[in-house]
């Protein structure tokens, strides 16, 4: 698998010559510098999850079979494509989240001559999508489920980011509307389709699957968020708290303090100020939510791995627990 690892990196920067010499542009040389720091400070920086596991998950469909340096290239490009639109939501979500770090650096939106441009460079990000698709599908017979895949689960996600961000309107009136049943629902939408689900479409459409008759491994996706740390709880520094979010934490805390306890939530969660932030923190310690994720998530591990067992296909089957063992126990 390291081998395809340094392939699939190898692919960005021939998708990325193609994107800077795009005919349909006529860029010169400060358009095109703008483009190349934007997509290289954007795209490749993560952990290339998503985007592996479409290589990953297409090597395991063809149970064995050595695969060619098209296919490869192929696939590597479908999941350099959901790279590219997780860069064109987090460009976006951090703009929206007033947030301060990404990966380890600042937001694209918080450098110096950048700011609002951002909002115009998660546009480009997104149209890059369809630009890589259109130069290497357009021809298979597989190009228009590809689009509508990729037009249907944005469309999932941007619904699930809207609900993430309303939804804060009615909690900053009343914490008590905050319940697990929403906070599912968000996450359902706002990362579950994306981030689980279309990788392994990609990888079944590009092997001739009817996305029609594999709702099951689509329903069996929907639960690994389950085991997806929620982002504080692996020690992410996010923007949850000041943003007043309907996050895992929030609802978990509502569910097992005290009067006393509740009342400190309800007096400082959704301040920006460092003080409140710090007790919200402070009494997400005290009730050990730390605790109470990692107990929740072996055991949906284990459920996880029992629903992907009573799947029928042995490749399927395959495919569903690499991924699965990509985002257990995940540290960032
Ligand atoms: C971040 O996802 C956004 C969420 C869905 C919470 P990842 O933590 O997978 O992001 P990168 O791409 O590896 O940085
Ligand atoms: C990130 O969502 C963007 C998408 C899931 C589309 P969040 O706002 O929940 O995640 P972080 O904390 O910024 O990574
Ligand atoms: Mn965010
Ligand atoms: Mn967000």
């Amino acid at each position: 698998m390291g081998d395809l690892r340094s392939k699939f990196i190898e692919v960005y920067s021939v998708l990325k010559a193609e994107l800077l010499n795009d005919p349909a542009f006529e860029f010169n040389d400060t358009s095109r510098q703008w483009v190349e720091r934007m997509l290289d400070y954007n795209v490749p920086g993560g952990k290339l999850n998503r985007g592996l596991s479409v290589v990953d998950s297409y090597k395991l469909l063809k149970e064995g079979k050595e695969l060619t340096e098209e296919e490869i290239f192929l696939a590597s490009a479908l999941g350099w494509c959901i790279e590219w639109l997780q860069a064109y939501f987090l460009v976006l979500d951090d703009i929206m989240d007033g947030s301060h770090t990404r990966r380890g650096q600042p937001c694209w939106f918080r450098l110096p001559q950048i700011g609002m441009i951002a909002a115009n460079d998660g546009i480009v990000l997104r149209n890059h999508i369809c630009r890589i698709l259109k130069n290497h599908f357009r021809g298979k017979p597989y190009y228009v489920d590809l689009l509508d895949l990729f037009n249907e689960v944005e469309f999932q996600t941007a619904s699930g980011q809207m609900i993430d961000l309303i939804t804060t309107i009615e909690g900053e009136k009343d914490l008590s509307k905050y319940s697990l049943p929403l906070h599912r629902r968000i996450v359902q939408f706002k990362t579950s389709y994306y981030s689980f689900y279309l990788p392994v479409a990609c990888a079944l459409l590009m092997a001739g699957e009817n996305l029609e008759n594999h709702i099951d491994v689509k329903n069996i996706l929907d639960d690994y968020l389950d085991c997806f740390g929620a982002p504080e709880v692996i020690g992410k520094v996010g923007t949850d708290i000041e943003d007043f979010k309907c996050s895992w934490l929030v609802v978990k805390a509502l569910e097992c303090c005290n009067e006393e306890q509740k009342k400190l939530l309800y007096e400082n969660y959704g301040k920006a100020d460092p003080a409140c932030v710090a007790k919200v923190k402070e009494l997400y310690n005290a009730l050990d939510l730390q605790g109470v994720f990692t107990q929740f998530e072996s055991e949906s591990y284990e459920k996880l791995i029992k629903s992907i067992e009573a799947h029928p296909s042995k490749a399927v089957q395959a495919v569903l627990k690499s991924f699965l063992g990509k985002i257990y126990k995940r540290q960032k």
